[in-house]
């Protein structure tokens, strides 16, 4: 909108000095009117990052007027322009692009309506001139800035300032895939305006800090790929507003939150490669919202069947991977109609996979290899050709697909043909042959088919057992 009011301004002005070149033979200049300590605040800062060659009294004379610049925003205060935004980093073809040696100027903070800084791509270079955020000066920033980001900044090394915590404005702080380090300072928990906190793809160690109780306008928590260690704070039980967890890729141990019952609005929740225990905990049944729950790799363990999942049922992305769980498959995942991904890997599942499950209208990859399924594979034709490499069972060793009912080239990978009783009559039946048919016959004595179960019985009382 701003941009908008400059380049109405820059246009308008135009007009006018054409008029009067047309008039006069002359022309006469309109510029916005701008303190100037102001404007030279801005020519320094950008000159900081972007470097000595660019000069912006020559090059931009009317920052705010017919002369804007790319990712400068202004906007009127009492009859003078003011920066309101200023974003350096290659964005567009004519972005304000950083240069190899810069600095963050102490101008920066005489930026006084400053609203929204962001730099991208500018401190690159990881190893020859590394940069840190300065620690002074944020405070007069305080009553304007309401969004801080950096990200992809590979050269941004140091810690978080722990002066953050005076921009009691902030609704967003985004440090995305920088080269911080440290732990994440506890001011931040002062911030209690922010809406949004992200500072994924650093170096960040220690613990999470139990900051949370003031921030409950949070939507967005996203702390993932760092090395955060510890248990998850209780406080995040405060966050009752938050839209996406995610602290996924870390070192983080412990329980499950019973607190997360609090998290109603929650749709995404990531807490995949960490080193979480303690089973599912029961409180995550009461997260109505979940959308996405990704909880692959971690060593959760426990039973599958622990959790009502028919409560989840606006799960669109269900991802327990690798987690040590047991059990059999309940029947109230094939109840998530929305579900799309549904990842149940490397556990130690048993029992037969439901032909329920490939009635989900929206099901389009299902995983289930590395565990100990048993019995037939009882789906359709048509939902093997649906599905195709995206089904996945191998590395299931009592798991079989019933022969001739696949074509061979939907035969799912690495499950084996069940082989059938038929053969106990063949006289040339070899022991491997008996032990997998007495596989298959167990394998099936899996389903609640009771038939089965008496079968057994009259078979082990026929061998006079
Ligand atoms: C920019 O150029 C003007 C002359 O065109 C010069 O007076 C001024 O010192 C230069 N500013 C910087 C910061 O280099
Ligand atoms: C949860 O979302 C609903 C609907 O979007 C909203 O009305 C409600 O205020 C939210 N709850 C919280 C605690 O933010
Ligand atoms: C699976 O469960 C069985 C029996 O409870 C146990 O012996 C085995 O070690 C488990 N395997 C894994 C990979 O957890
Ligand atoms: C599959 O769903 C049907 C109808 O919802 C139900 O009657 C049946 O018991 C389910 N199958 C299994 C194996 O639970
Ligand atoms: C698979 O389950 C069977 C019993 O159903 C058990 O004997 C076997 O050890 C299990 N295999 C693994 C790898 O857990
Ligand atoms: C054993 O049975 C198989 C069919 O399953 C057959 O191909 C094979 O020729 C038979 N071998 C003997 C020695 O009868």
């Amino acid at each position: 909108m701003r941009n908008f009011k400059a380049v109405g301004q820059a246009i308008t002005a135009l007009f006018i000095i054409s008029l009067s070149a047309w008039c006069y033979g002359q022309v006469e200049l309109d510029m916005a009117p701008m303190e100037k300590a102001e404007r030279d605040a801005l020519y320094s800062t950008i000159q900081g990052f972007v470097g000595d060659w660019w000069n912006g009294s020559d090059l931009y004379p009317d920052p705010c007027g017919w002369t804007p610049i790319q990712g400068v925003s202004c906007d009127l205060f009492n009859g003078f322009w003011y920066v309101t935004v200023l974003n350096i980093g290659p964005i567009h073809d004519n972005s304000l692009s950083c240069a190899k040696i810069l600095e963050f100027r102490p101008q920066l903070f005489e930026l006084k309506h400053l609203k929204a800084l962001s730099l991208f791509k500018c401190f690159e270079s990881q190893h020859r001139h590394q940069v840190t955020i300065p620690n002074a000066n944020w405070e007069k920033l305080a009553g304007s800035l309401e969004s801080l980001e950096f990200r992809s900044n590979r050269g941004l090394i140091g810690k978080i300032p722990s002066s953050f915590g005076a921009l009691k404005n902030l609704q967003s702080l985004v440090l995305l895939e920088n080269g911080l380090t440290g732990k994440i300072p506890p001011d931040i928990g002062k911030l209690n305006k922010l809406k949004r906190l992200v500072l994924a793809g650093n170096h960040f160690s220690g613990h999470i800090p139990d900051i949370f109780s003031a921030l409950g306008e949070l939507l967005i928590l996203d702390l993932s790929r760092n090395s955060l260690s510890g248990t998850l704070p209780l406080t995040l039980g405060s966050l009752t507003s938050l839209l996406k967890l995610d602290v996924s890729h870390n070192h983080l141990e412990g329980n499950l939150l019973k607190e997360f019952a609090y998290l109603k609005n929650l749709t995404l929740m990531d807490l995949r490669n960490n080193r979480f225990s303690g089973g599912l905990t029961l409180s995550i049944q009461e997260m109505y919202s979940l959308e996405e729950m990704v909880l692959s790799n971690n060593a959760i363990g426990g039973d599958i069947r622990t959790l009502k999942w028919e409560n989840l049922h606006n799960l669109i992305i269900l991802d327990l991977s690798n987690m040590g769980l047991k059990g059999e498959i309940p029947e109230s995942i094939s109840e998530l109609k929305r579900l799309r991904f549904l990842g149940l890997s490397d556990n130690n599942l048993t029992g037969n996979l439901s032909p329920n499950l490939s009635t989900l209208p929206c099901l389009n990859a299902l995983y289930v290899s590395g565990n100990n399924l048993t019995g037939e594979l009882k789906f359709s034709v048509e939902f093997y050709g649906k599905m195709r490499t995206r089904f996945g069972a191998w590395n299931n060793p009592s798991l079989c697909y019933p022969l001739g009912v696949i074509s061979t080239s939907h035969v799912p990978y690495g499950v084996k043909p069940c082989q059938q009783e038929i053969k106990l009559l063949k006289s040339n039946t070899t022991d491997g042959d008996v032990k997998r048919t007495f596989h298959s016959i167990a394998s099936l004595s899996h389903t609640p088919n009771s038939f089965w179960w008496i079968f057994l019985f009259f078979l082990i009382s026929y061998l006079g057992l």
